[in-house]
């Protein structure tokens, strides 16, 4: 099913070169040397999401960079169908709501989360709190916070710990595109962790995952909306598509910058722009 067709993007595509290469994307033009950096990056990253299960160097400077550019812009709109459909109707209005993002990386699902809750009027602030493992992420999540504060007023990031112990006092637990990086393994351990988190949540706490069908995805979202578990972690399924019901939803994308189609994503070499994102998703309630 597509959701949104041709969403512009080469706006919001400029706007992240800039601050992501500290150079506007015409510099393309004149530096062979930041042309082929980028080339080449972009490449090392397309070949890591070949795999089933995506095995990325996100370690990498220059990787995550280049995540900015050919991924980065792609990954809001999913959290904002999710959020703003799903489970926004479902809070009620209030001045502060807590948002908690697993794995994280740079963060587009902050920024998706907030555009939702602004045009559904839920809150006028959101205090974030992020987790991810590559610290190499924190002055994208810097940026992320820079443009979500546009929309609203949005705490300092607070980065967590995952197995800290105690109670976890969010509203919203998310997790973007983080199964499509576990292998199937790892699922029955997965589960086990999520079951421990669940129970550390309050009541009406919500669990948003949103992945692509790759790794683990299929196998751990089947688990997460059977009738046993939600039923034995004190969960209700408030929304789901997940791969077993269908099609994934898809949101259509225009064209990135011209000076990205001419030097970056020229169609050759496996470097084909991105025009779409296909995505899944399973939005839970601790009752
Ligand atoms: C594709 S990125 C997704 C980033 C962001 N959520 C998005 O949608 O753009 C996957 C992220 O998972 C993180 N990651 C890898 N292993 C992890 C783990 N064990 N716990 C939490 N995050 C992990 C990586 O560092 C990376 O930032």
């Amino acid at each position: 099913m597509i959701l949104e067709e041709n969403v512009l993007i080469a706006d919001f595509v400029k706007e992240i070169f800039r601050a992501t290469y500290g150079v506007e994307d015409d510099e393309l033009y004149r530096s062979d040397e930041l042309r082929e950096t980028i080339r080449g990056a972009v490449k090392s990253l397309r070949t890591s999401y070949q795999n089933n299960v995506y095995v990325t160097d996100y370690g990498a400077e220059e990787n995550r960079k280049a995540y900015m550019i050919a991924y980065y812009p792609y990954y809001i709109e999913p959290a904002r169908y999710v959020v703003e459909n799903f489970v926004a109707p479902q809070i009620s209005p209030r001045e502060i709501i807590k948002a908690n993002f697993f794995a994280s990386g740079p963060c587009p699902e902050l920024l998706g989360t907030v555009a939702a809750l602004k045009k559904m009027e839920r809150c006028i602030q959101v205090d974030v709190q992020t987790y991810d493992p590559q610290p190499g992420w924190f002055p994208y999540q810097q940026m992320t916070f820079k443009l979500a504060e546009k929309l609203l007023k949005v705490s300092a990031p607070a980065v967590i710990l995952a197995h800290a112990e105690g109670r976890i006092e969010t509203d919203i637990f998310f997790m973007q595109n983080y199964l499509s990086h576990m292998p199937c393994q790892n699922a029955d351990k997965f589960i086990e962790d999520f079951s421990a988190v669940a129970a550390r949540t309050n009541s009406k706490t919500f669990f948003v995952f949103v992945d692509l069908n790759y790794g683990s995805t299929a196998m751990v979202f089947r688990r997460l909306v059977d009738e046993n578990f939600l039923r034995a972690n004190g969960l209700e399924k408030i929304a789901a598509h997940i791969p077993d019901y269908g099609e994934p939803f898809m949101i259509r994308y225009g064209d990135t910058t011209q000076a990205l189609r001419d030097n970056i994503f020229t169609d050759d070499d496996g470097l084909i722009q991105k025009k779409c994102t296909k995505f899944y998703f399973v939005a839970l309630k601790k009752i």
